[in-house]
């Protein structure tokens, strides 16, 4: 008997929401842990020189790096809110709301993306959004 025919809820068809805020919080911290290397080893390039320095600065200021910062942005605030969520389930509150404050902080976690957004666009721009 295959694994999926004898554990169904293993298969990502039968995923309900508490499922995937376990894999989205997965992925989102790996994905944070990776980017805090690729960081390190990117700054480190600044001791190679101020020239090859420049360089890379230049390439992650083309739209593509603006891009995937704002991304990275929107992966932080998820994985800090809905960490914040597991914490709560680790002291033993909301266990049993678990899917109703999934959405909750899902939408604070947009609401908080957004006005990042509005804040940190015209900076990165260099220019009012509107
Ligand atoms: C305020 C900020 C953060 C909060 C509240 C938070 C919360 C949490 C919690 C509660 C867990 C455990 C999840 C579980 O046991 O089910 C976790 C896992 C994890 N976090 Fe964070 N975190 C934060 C920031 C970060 C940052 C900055 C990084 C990366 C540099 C990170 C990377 C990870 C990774 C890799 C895991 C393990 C995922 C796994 O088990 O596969 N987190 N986080």
């Amino acid at each position: 008997m295959s694994l999926v025919k004898r554990y169904p809820d293993i298969h990502p068809a039968h995923y309900k929401v508490g499922a995937w805020a376990w894999l989205a919080h997965r992925i989102s911290g790996i994905g944070i842990a990776a980017y805090l290397i690729a960081h390190i080893i990117v700054i480190s390039t600044a001791q190679a020189g101020g020239a090859s320095f420049d360089g890379i600065m230049a390439s992650l200021q083309t739209p593509l790096f603006l891009a995937l910062d704002i991304i990275l942005i929107g992966v932080i605030v998820f994985h800090m809110l809905n960490g914040f969520r597991i914490l709560l389930f680790d002291l033993g509150i909301g266990i049993r709301q678990q899917k109703q404050l999934f959405w909750g902080f899902t939408g604070v976690s947009v609401i908080a993306f957004i006005a990042t957004l509005i804040f940190i666009l015209p900076l990165v721009l260099g220019r009012p959004l509107v």
